[in-house]
């Protein structure tokens, strides 16, 4: 609370032009790369002494990338000494905006939250810049003005569908009949994924999407919609499948078995994420390539809290690296493998 007084009393006064016209002051517009950082600063404290408060807004728990970064989080939290007030959405918007106002209200020193979808944040984002709370954006994008917001870190999800088509139409020599099984409606990951896919795949004539479905990035989903996929003609002509996340790959996997077919033979196929699941399903043969999204996002998130509340300059883009596993890597990193 302290802490947001500040924030308020600079801006009151005009000391910090930058911050007076809103959070951007705090950044610069330059992009950097983050690995699985570990963080740097000690004590979950700006350089006033105060212990930081983070409201933390999470999309649900739909899926093990999901279960990753809530964990990523939480502990780089503790480790930090930030006092982490989180809230689970339930994979709905408006448990996040009503997360993010109940934030605002109890005078929380940062917010931070991955939107579920692109769409609908100005005018939550707005309050919060009226109340001089710094905004940072973990995950996926929303679609509002760059001065709602002080950071975005996260990964490149038209790269990864890029490179999962990449793949994909090199292995198939050019020539496959694919279905997509892409996630939630409107969210950053889905928008992104199948725009870098098409992208990938546009220079190969025989490489043709012939259906796609949202399987809202959960396993349960993944394997309804690819088990009515497969009974339907289209299902019978498909012999590859992308999937925008692992666990719609994995119910899509236990879907094509019980229908009598070979997961990774009869039917190639591709996903993004990276998780121990889906790296063992390489191993035994069932899938054929994925590209990781790096889910410990929460040391670079806490770090950059700090940063902020210490009005040091933070880029407004981090973008996290990620790997990629066929079956002949994914045996090798498996062993190793946190989530
Ligand atoms: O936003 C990241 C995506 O969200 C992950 O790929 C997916 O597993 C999760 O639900």
């Amino acid at each position: 609370m302290a802490i947001r007084l500040k924030f308020r009393h600079a801006a009151a006064l005009g000391i910090i032009a930058a911050l007076s016209i809103g959070m951007v002051g705090c950044s610069n517009s330059g992009d950097t790369s983050a690995t699985n950082s570990t963080t740097t600063s000690s004590g979950g404290a700006t350089n006033s002494g105060k212990k930081i408060v983070m409201g933390f807004s999470q999309i649900g728990s739909e899926s093990g990338w999901r279960t990753a970064n809530t964990e990523s989080i939480k502990s780089a939290a503790e480790q930090a000494g930030i006092d982490l007030k989180f809230d689970d959405a339930q994979q709905k918007q408006e448990n996040q905006i009503k997360a993010i106002r109940n934030f605002i209200t109890q005078g929380v020193d940062v917010i931070a939250f991955s939107p579920v979808v692109e769409t609908g944040w100005k005018p939550v984002l707005e309050e919060a810049k009226k109340a001089n709370i710094p905004v940072i954006v973990s995950d996926r994008r929303p679609d509002v003005p760059d001065d709602l917001y002080v950071t975005f870190i996260g990964s490149d999800f038209v790269e990864e569908g890029k490179r999962v088509g990449e793949w994909l139409a090199k292995d198939m020599n050019g020539k496959a009949t694919i279905a997509e099984i892409t996630g939630t409606p409107g969210s950053a990951p889905a928008n992104d994924r199948s725009k870098g896919f098409e992208e990938a795949i546009k220079a190969y004539p025989g490489m043709k999407v012939v259906f796609s479905q949202t399987g809202d990035f959960t396993r349960a989903k993944g394997k309804e919609v690819a088990e009515a996929l497969l009974k339907s003609d289209v299902g019978k002509s498909i012999n590859a499948l992308f999937c925008h996340n692992d666990d719609m790959a994995l119910g899509a996997i236990q879907a094509i078995e019980e229908a009598g077919k070979k997961p990774g033979k009869d039917i190639v196929i591709v996903s993004i994420d990276g998780v121990h699941d889906a790296l063992q399903a390489l191993v035994d043969g069932k899938e054929n390539f994925v590209v990781e999204c790096n889910p410990l996002l929460g040391p670079v998130i806490m770090d950059t809290a700090k940063k902020v509340l210490n009005h040091e300059t933070v880029p407004k883009r981090t973008v996290m690296k990620d790997g990629e596993f066929d079956q002949t890597t994914a045996a090798k990193a498996l062993p190793d493998r946190k989530y």
